[in-house]
């Protein structure tokens, strides 16, 4: 049973023929709107959300079916003691395919493994999101029409930000990437992904702490929010959370057609003044995770037979 649980799960043509059907959904939505009738997704999440989950529920419901699942651990058996195992078998009796978001890094992958139907990572704790990637690779093609030559500056919290680290695996397989890091000492890119993603496929990076250097010549700036919720103690995140706030004054002597990426939730990290700049994308970011999901969604039932 094919489930997607690291972006690097699909090759490159898939990734292509997602984006393909994705603007086909754009363009002919109407042509979908039936393809999921009568099938369920169970949208399983352990943690808490906003878009991922809607934007699952939202796209399986454009697609004809219908959605089960709840939206806190609290509400689940998780809070009785049930282990992930058993209750993605449970789901597994009750719906086609499922989308998990946990706080423990591996948890869907460990749901895979006991699941008879797919199950698609809508975020494993402070290690990956590969459908926010995949959010991510539509706008940047709707953009870019490509995702080669591109020099991406990635900041804020790079070390717990898991849509840096999915994003980044997506990019790094594509011509002519350029990374510019830009977080806090204590924010850093962790090693693992340095070494398994920038250096294994010898990506020219730079690490810096300045964001206003490093903004100029910059094709994407994908601003991340500091992951409070994977802090230790309080007072580190406090004192880190407004390290970065992207401001109008910024942007001069950026490039006209530079690409402003958030993930949102946005806390502090881009001044809304920046929201009516044309080169704002996170609301585009936000519609785009929508066909995308209904894309993999479809694929994924394809695949198992279900449709
Ligand atoms: C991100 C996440 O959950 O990792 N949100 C999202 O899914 N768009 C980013 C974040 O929470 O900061």
């Amino acid at each position: 049973m094919r489930s997607i649980i690291d972006i690097l799960d699909l090759s490159t043509e898939e990734i292509n023929e997602l984006v393909h059907t994705a603007e086909d959904i754009i363009a002919h939505p109407a042509d979908y709107a039936e393809i999921c009738h009568g099938k369920k997704l169970a949208t399983l999440f352990f943690e808490p959300s906003t878009r991922t989950r809607l934007s699952f529920e939202a796209a399986m419901y454009e697609l004809g079916g219908n959605v089960i699942g709840f939206s806190e651990a609290n509400s689940s058996s998780a809070a009785k003691g049930e282990s992930v195992s058993d209750t993605v078998k449970t789901v597994s009796c009750y719906a086609d395919i499922i989308a998990m978001r946990h706080p423990k890094e591996g948890a869907p992958r460990v749901a895979s493994m006991a699941a008879s139907i797919p199950v698609i990572n809508a975020g494993d704790g402070g290690h990956n999101h590969p459908t926010q990637t995949l959010a991510d690779l539509l706008t940047i093609y709707r953009h870019r029409h490509s995702f080669s030559n591109l020099k991406l500056g990635l900041c804020g919290d790079l070390k717990f930000g898991r849509t840096v680290h999915s994003l980044l695996n997506a990019m790094s397989r594509y011509e002519g990437l350029e990374v510019v890091l830009i977080s806090p000492d204590e924010l850093k890119l962790p090693s693992y992904v340095k070494k398994d993603v920038l250096q294994k496929n010898n990506i020219p990076y730079v690490q810096t702490e300045n964001l206003e250097e490093a903004l100029p010549g910059l094709d994407i700036i994908y601003m991340t929010r500091v992951q409070r919720e994977r802090f230790f103690n309080e007072e580190d995140y406090l004192r880190l959370k407004d390290t970065y706030i992207l401001t109008p004054d910024k942007l001069k002597g950026t490039r006209d057609d530079l690409m402003i990426m958030h993930p949102l939730p946005r806390v502090n990290e881009i001044s809304v003044a920046i929201d009516d700049d044309p080169r704002a994308c996170y609301f585009e970011q936000v519609l785009n995770g929508k066909y995308m999901r209904m894309a993999l969604i479809m694929k994924l039932l394809k695949e198992a037979g279900t449709i």
